[in-house]
């Protein structure tokens, strides 16, 4: 059994241990929270391998240090969370579930409680005198939010917003507790937003205050040992102890402490904590603010937070994270929830053999799954299955592959892709819940979805109709650039992928075309113009961008085909052919509900 290599105190030890490695830089003149650090930091997670940890000494206004991107590379998360490898998560779960093997998903999920009371990883009660986050107290009139270096992180921010706190909350129902991470705007002094999405546990557990009519006691924690802040992240089922998770992945159990004004615990170790109540009736306007999807989330009303004390450590850290179009620093806490899960998800479905979720696709629009394929319709089964499952339910595309496809490897994935797709017989439509954060359906928070079947068929399902062989040879780009250019007004620009005429004689490659979309000019209308062209019969894919886009940047194509796609009203068919519209929608589209901006610091 692998066992973590270091379990940290606090934040304080983690930090030191990064220096140490050579993980961490210190900004040492004074900084600004207000774009400057998110600035700094966007650049440093844009650079190779995820850049350093960064840690400001001096933020103007405020009297506290601040650092971000503390998780975000391979080598920091796996420190962080005492792993050379995340691939050792799951391996240390597996090994739990080896022990008592569970019969079901959830009774896997039930297994980590029942598991880790027996051990020591239950969280303990702090017994000194001073938990180190009371060291300093601030209550009634003296707290002042304002005091904090919080980030205003994006130009077109609703405000500063708390974008790495650990929020605690107790089931009224059961009294069992969950921490969660929802981001707080600061409003004023002493009030914040609280943004738990509605499918999340945080709001759940409100909804039972709501309707009991009573005063949500909450808590806050920002800063704290690096593996109960990755908790907080994990998307674990209802009712389950995020701290008891933490204590597992340490090694060791969390010490909790009391709270000086509301009847919660929090970690003793944090290093700041706010304490108070959201209360049942009231709501107020939160957002904009710059998601981890690469755009603006909407503002929408959410409830308040009502800070009643702010304590901290006698030298607190602030610590941050800033969100943006991947690769930020969430991809790599999103990478240790995949790896951790495996295993819990290979127990509800024994066929899964790996998956993926490519950042592109920011972590509730595709998933890749190798399974072990053994009956008619074992791939749209698995499909169901997991849109029923937990956050995977949010997920908007499911792509099957078979166990000899390696679902990390974009090659081999796209391989499949063009060799196998049959698009009048492999895609899958259904409806169900979507990410709060899902932009492209025209319905908020529930839409369409789609499912991908590229395993190959076993007896007893309908054999694929043979893909149409490409024009021989395909066509140079530029000569059939200009032939559709002056067919289809709008036309600017294509890609045919692959770049290269294809090796293999049953590859069948696809095309990307660059449309002007003026307002009068749906992406359907495109469509049905590139199907009825003669020049592009041999392509059975087409996807549509806008004009900004470079064609030959892989992972922006594939981050705008993943978050601007709606499969039930985006995608145009033509028999065995289809043209993906990947383009901004509006009300041409059909689109009603407003479009959201594209993160930039340059306005
Ligand atoms: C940096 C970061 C910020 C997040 N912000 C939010 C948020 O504002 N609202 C939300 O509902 N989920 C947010 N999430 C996702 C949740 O933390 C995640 O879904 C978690 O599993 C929720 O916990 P719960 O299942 O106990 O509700 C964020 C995740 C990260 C890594």
């Amino acid at each position: 059994m692998i066992r973590p290599t270091a379990a940290y105190k606090n934040l304080g030890e983690f930090v030191d241990a990064l220096e140490r490695a050579g993980e961490l830089r210190r900004v040492r003149r004074t900084v600004s929270a207000h774009l400057e650090i998110s600035r700094l930091t966007d650049a440093e997670s844009k650079s190779p391998q995820g850049g350093k940890a960064l840690y400001f000494e001096k933020v103007a206004g405020s009297p506290f240090p601040a650092a971000t991107n503390l998780f975000g590379s391979p080598r920091r998360i796996g420190m962080a969370l005492g792993v050379t490898h995340l691939d050792q998560l799951g391996e240390r779960v597996r090994s739990l579930m080896e022990i008592a093997p569970p019969g079901s998903f959830r009774d896997m999920l039930g297994l980590l409680p029942t598991a880790l009371s027996v051990t020591r990883f239950f969280p303990r009660r702090f017994r000194g005198k001073t938990p180190p986050c009371q060291e300093v107290v601030h209550t009634g009139t003296e707290v002042d939010l304002g005091q904090l270096p919080v980030l205003h992180c994006w130009p077109k921010d609703a405000g500063p917003f708390v974008t790495l706190p650990l929020v605690f909350t107790r089931s009224l129902k059961t009294g069992v507790r969950n921490v969660g991470m929802y981001r707080l705007q600061v409003f004023d002094r002493h009030t914040t937003g609280m943004h738990w999405h509605i499918h999340k546990d945080g709001s759940n557990y409100y909804n039972e205050y709501r309707r009991a009519g009573r005063r949500m006691p909450v808590a806050v924690a920002i800063g704290a040992d690096p593996a109960t802040i990755y908790a907080a992240t994990a998307p674990l089922p209802r009712n389950l102890d995020e701290m008891m998770l933490a204590g597992f992945i340490r090694n060791r159990p969390v010490t909790m402490t009391r709270c000086l004004t509301v009847d919660m615990d929090v970690p003793a170790e944090a290093e700041f904590v706010l304490e108070g109540y959201v209360d049942p009736d009231e709501q107020r306007i939160e957002g904009p603010f710059g998601d981890h999807t690469g755009y603006y989330s909407l503002a929408d009303a959410y409830p308040v937070f009502h800070v009643t004390a702010v304590t901290h450590r006698r030298r607190p850290l602030y610590c941050a994270t800033l969100v943006g179009r991947p690769p930020m620093e969430d991809c790599y806490l999103a990478k240790a929830t995949e790896r951790l899960f495996l295993p819990l998800l290979q127990a509800a479905f024994p066929e899964i053999e790996d998956y993926w979720l490519p950042w592109e696709g920011v972590f509730h629009n595709i998933v890749i799954v190798s399974i072990d394929k053994a009956y008619p319709l074992h791939a749209q089964q698995i499909m169901s299955g997991l849109w029923g499952q937990g956050q995977m339910s949010f997920c908007k595309i499911i792509v099957v592959v078979d166990r000899d496809v390696n679902p990390q490897d974009p090659a081999q994935v796209i391989a499949k892709l063009l060799t196998q797709l049959d698009v009048s017989a492999d895609l899958t439509h259904t409806q169900g819940v979507l990410d709060v954060l899902d932009h492209s359906s025209p319905t908020p928070i529930h839409g369409s979805k789609l499912g991908v079947d590229l395993t190959a068929r076993v007896p007893g399902e309908t054999p694929r109709g043979m893909p149409n062989a490409p024009a021989d040879p395909t066509p140079a780009p530029e000569k059939l650039e200009a032939q559709v250019a002056a067919r289809i007004p709008g036309v600017v620009g294509l890609r045919i992928f692959p770049d290269r005429p294809a090796i293999e004689t049953d590859t069948t490659p696809l095309l990307m075309v660059k449309v002007l979309k003026p307002g009068d000019r749906a992406g359907r209308d495109y469509a049905r113009q590139l199907l009825d062209l003669e020049a592009l019969a041999a392509f059975r894919l087409i996807l549509l961008f806008d004009v900004a886009i470079d064609l030959y940047d892989n992972s922006l194509v594939l981050w705008k085909l993943f978050n601007n796609t709606d499969p039930g009203r985006d995608i145009h068919f033509d028999d065995d052919r289809c043209v993906v519209d990947a383009c901004r929608k509006d009300t041409s589209d059909g689109h009603l509900r407003e479009w959201p901006e594209e993160l930039t610091f340059d306005v």
